[in-house]
């Protein structure tokens, strides 16, 4: 793929914040754009200035919800260079929610050279540990036609920004809500993809944990309101006394998670039994409240891994860990992130490294 390139000039750029960052809203200097037609296919590719994009009031995005998108990050090493962590993974799902919403896929090879150039363009963007490098793809329905049909024509772009902790608590427990009043995603409908429809559904509940005084939704199934899902943002784990972490089973309705993915073959190779089942809400809080269950933490991209403090479920309030982060949630906290930031050794091959040729751009810490 030949990309077009129209960068802006250093005093056209802006200045790179580096304190505050939050999560999300913060966006380099440009962007990563592409266009797709049935007649040329993908075509167009262009990284230029950061701005709005202009699309017809009709397009079948704003009316019909047909949109995907992915989040991954960037790490600054200790020796300045970026690491990628897992890309291809990402690449893969894209186009895994591409096809489940009728969308056409991109050229997997093609999607990860344009991440890479953004972020060479714009390397002065990606902080020092312990921020990142938040990276958004996304792909939308741009057909400006009523109708309730499959787009014609679509835009796929990739946005990237710095960002601090996603969770204000930090690496600190966080309280979670379970739902039994609203549900997130069934099989068969869009939950294994990432899709905005699944987070637009999520919201109201998550209004209302927040109000309650939670930072996160735990979904249940929605067929049986007893399986155990996800979180908001994060698949979940559950660790039984010391050595045995157990994960909800990829149901059809769960995102397969990157994070998940590498805290299983992490987990078994740093000697835990990991298993993946159907796990039950009732027999959950029972071990919780019990001690049998002695962590809980979620894993995602965006946090990485947070421990879970407390459950509210049906006005019961279930502590786990007297509130306080484990020693498992920490070392597969310290394991991925080591190999993240490139300060631990990468057995898996799991990085892809951009050897950069810029100073380090100062610590970007909340
Ligand atoms: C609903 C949901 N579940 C799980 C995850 C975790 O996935 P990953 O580890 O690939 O970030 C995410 C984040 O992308 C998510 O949005």
């Amino acid at each position: 793929m030949e990309i077009q390139v129209v960068s802006l000039s250093e005093t056209e750029r802006k200045p790179v914040p580096t304190e505050n960052l939050g999560f999300g809203a913060v966006f380099s200097d440009h962007l990563f754009k592409q266009t797709y037609t049935p007649d040329k296919g993908w075509h167009g590719a262009t990284i230029g200035p950061m701005e709005p994009i202009c699309l017809s009031p009709a397009a079948s995005v704003f009316h019909y919800a047909q949109e995907i998108f992915e989040g991954s990050k960037a790490y600054r090493g200790p020796d300045g260079n970026i690491n990628l962590f897992r890309p291809w993974e990402n690449m893969r799902r894209f186009n895994a929610s591409a096809r489940r919403m009728a969308m056409p896929e991109v050229d997997e090879e093609d999607h990860l050279q344009a991440i890479i150039q953004l972020i060479e363009l714009d390397q002065r963007w990606v902080p020092a540990a312990p921020a990142a490098l938040y990276i958004r793809p996304a792909m939308i329905a741009t057909e400006g036609a009523l109708g309730v049909h499959a787009s014609s024509t679509y835009l796929h772009f990739v946005l990237i920004g710095p960002v601090g902790s996603y969770f204000k608590e930090g690496f600190n427990p966080i309280p979670v809500y379970i739902s039994d009043k609203y549900r997130r995603a069934v099989v068969g409908g869009t939950g294994e993809a990432k899709t905005g429809g699944n987070y637009a559904a999520s919201l109201l509940g998550a209004e209302e944990a927040r109000r309650k005084g939670y930072s996160q939704v735990l979904w249940l199934d929605a067929v049986t309101g007893r399986n155990v899902e996800e979180v908001g943002a994060m698949n979940i784990c559950f660790v039984y006394g010391d050595k045995h972490i157990v994960t909800p089973a990829l149901s059809g309705s769960i995102l397969p998670g990157v994070t998940r993915k590498s805290v299983i073959q992490l987990g078994r190779d740093l000697g835990y039994e990991v298993s993946e089942e159907t796990i039950d809400v009732h027999e959950m809080l029972a071990d919780v409240e019990a001690g049998r269950i002695t962590e809980v933490f979620g894993c995602g991209t965006a946090a990485v891994i947070a421990p879970v403090g407390r459950f509210g479920y049906q006005d019961k309030e279930y502590v786990v860990n007297d509130n306080q982060c484990g020693p498992v949630s920490r070392r597969l906290y310290d394991e991925l992130t080591g190999i993240q930031f490139g300060t631990r050794p990468d057995p898996y091959g799991w990085i892809y490294t951009i050897e950069v040729d810029e100073p380090v751009a100062a610590a970007g810490v909340d």
